[in-house]
């Protein structure tokens, strides 16, 4: 119903932020949102998606904790604005995850997997890169 199974998001030179760390999180990030909706393609059971879903927000969560770290360790101007929109998304995607496993959410729909995939890819773009710049006037790489 949703065409011919492919990846959900192609990796490409545009979300590259220029540092390593960032971006090797970010693509894990690429690789379980695929993976997430290779297994709805798939139609995988509730149980083994709920568990790729648990996997990319532990990651998620991992990642937003990981580059916030670096917001304190490099006194980042916009750390407390930019720590709102992982909040926010990290709020979204725990909601979710209740609704799914509560079986209120009766399916991880389409319009849900272009909303992930629609946050990284912006957030990545514009907030990420913002810092990822900010990180290279720092030294880093
Ligand atoms: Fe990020
Ligand atoms: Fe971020």
């Amino acid at each position: 119903m949703w065409g011919f199974s492919m990846s959900l998001m192609k990796w490409n030179d545009n979300y590259s932020v220029g540092i390593l760390f960032m971006d090797h999180e970010h693509k894990r990030l690429v690789a379980m949102i695929n993976e997430l909706y290779d297994g709805i393609m798939a139609n995988h059971s509730r149980e083994v998606i709920g568990k790729v879903l648990d996997k990319l927000i532990d990651y998620t969560k991992h990642h937003f904790a990981h580059e916030e770290e670096y917001f304190a360790k490099t006194h980042y101007r916009e750390a407390a604005a930019h720590k709102r929109l992982h909040d926010e998304l990290a709020r979204q995607v725990l909601e979710i995850q209740a609704k799914y496993k509560s079986g209120a959410l009766a399916s991880i729909t389409m319009e849900l997997m272009n909303f992930l995939q629609s946050w990284l890819a912006n957030h990545i773009q514009g907030d990420d890169k913002r810092y990822g710049a900010f990180l290279k006037t720092q030294g880093m790489h």
